[in-house]
């Protein structure tokens, strides 16, 4: 049941977090009649643009976000960023909240041993080696089993923050450094993880609702300097890798629990699968989906979250996205050329409106499709290179 927003039948649905991802699902929450509040920690955030109401808060600190949280008392909480004070979700699904997709799940995500523990350990999932250390001194014996090369990265952190790959044991001291300068809280823990030379790594988007679970097709994307550059759907698999990652996807995916639309990265090579990590919420490769299939990533996470019904997922064609990343310093971004950008066929662009950058940021996106992959990727990446970027 959904009622009638600004009445005493409105569902109120809060999200944590108000970023480009954000946007796409209070869009989605609109266009069901959803009353929708955007909660970031600076002002102008793009989902904030299209929210009913905003607000700015850290939410990093419990007390300021238990408040907003009482102040509006929605009837969904949908954290949209890992950087939240997870307590305070699972004090509110105690007190009879819904949290998408689980308190439990966003807990566990956010910290990159505890969903490593889990994946490996508890469900026995093939990831890299991998060792969670405390003080240089674990570091060094930690490489000892795991060798070179390896990557070191904070247990919180995302976007490639704090995380390094390190070939040799000179390069060993300035990784560990930049890991501590990196992460998201002052405690000092690291993870070490074997360095898997994949042949190539995907997203399974995979949707947890009332009915079951349901996959995407799955979604190619390349990384670099920890942003994805392009992504395209759909990336051919074997059958046998498949099969082993939709059931890894599944075991992962039903253990965190609740309703939602989960990204599940994995590493690919040869037959194998390995789990790396797994966002329990729309995933950035998985902007494509605007454009590829019958319903976006984001509409899959809002049906699934509202309880409602998801018959089936389709590929509309073969298609690819690719991030238009800005580097400098400005709060009046203007983006011109557009006409030319928009010329090409079966293409798309989404601008963020992002109240500014300072340093690289992700400002939006370019959409295509395409007879195959390679055509969609090429008419991606020539929209976003034919924009033209004014500081
Ligand atoms: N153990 C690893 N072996 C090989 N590549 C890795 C490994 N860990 C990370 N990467 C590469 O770095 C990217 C970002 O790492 P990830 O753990 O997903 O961090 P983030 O949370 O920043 O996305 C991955 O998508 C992959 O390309
Ligand atoms: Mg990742």
């Amino acid at each position: 049941m959904i009622g009638t927003p600004f009445s005493a039948t409105a569902k109120r649905v809060m999200l944590l977090g108000a970023g480009e991802l954000g946007k796409e699902v209070v869009i989605e929450l609109q266009r069901f009649g959803i009353e929708v509040i955007a909660v970031d920690r600076y002002e102008n955030a793009p989902a904030m643009q299209v929210a009913d109401r905003a607000y700015v808060v850290q939410m990093t600190e419990a007390e300021a976000l238990r408040e907003v949280i009482a102040k509006e008392n929605p009837h969904i909480v949908v954290p949209e960023v890992e950087a939240i004070a997870t307590d305070v979700l699972l004090e509110v699904e105690a007190q009879g909240k819904q949290v998408v997709p689980s308190a439990k799940a966003v807990h566990i995500t956010m910290n990159r041993a505890a969903i490593r523990k889990l994946a490996a350990e508890a469900l026995s999932l093939a990831t890299s080696p991998f060792k969670v250390v405390e003080s240089w001194q674990q570091c060094l014996q930690a490489l000892e089993t795991i060798g070179y090369p390896c990557v070191i990265k904070p247990v919180m952190s995302s976007s490639g923050k704090g995380q390094s790959i390190v070939r040799s044991e000179s390069e060993l001291k300035a990784a560990w450094d930049y890991a501590l300068s990196g992460g998201r809280t002052a405690a000092d823990v690291i993870i070490v993880e074997g360095f898997i030379d994949f042949d190539f790594e995907i997203t399974l988007l995979t949707v947890s609702h009332r009915d079951g679970i349901s996959f995407c097709p799955p979604i190619g994307h390349r990384q670099e300097e920890g942003d994805y550059r392009e992504s395209w759907q759909p990336q051919a698999l074997t059958e046998t890798v498949e099969r082993k990652a939709q059931q890894l996807a599944k075991s992962i995916v039903t253990e965190l629990g609740g309703y939602g639309l989960f990204g599940v990265e994995l590493f690919i090579k040869g037959d194998e699968v390995y789990f790396n990590e797994v966002s329990p919420r729309p995933h950035d490769t998985g902007m494509v989906t605007l454009i590829s299939q019958n319903l976006s990533e984001f509409s899959l996470h809002v049906r699934a979250l509202l309880g409602l019904p998801i018959a089936e997922i389709t590929l509309k064609q073969p298609s690819a996205s690719a991030a238009l990343l800005v580097e400098g310093e400005s709060s009046q971004v203007v983006f011109s050329h557009l006409d030319q950008a928009l010329a090409v066929p079966e293409s798309d662009l989404k601008l963020f409106g992002k109240p500014g950058v300072s340093g690289r940021r992700r400002m939006g996106v370019a959409l295509a499709q395409g007879a195959n992959i390679e055509e969609a990727c090429e008419r991606a990446c020539l929209v976003r290179d034919r924009v033209n970027v004014i500081l």
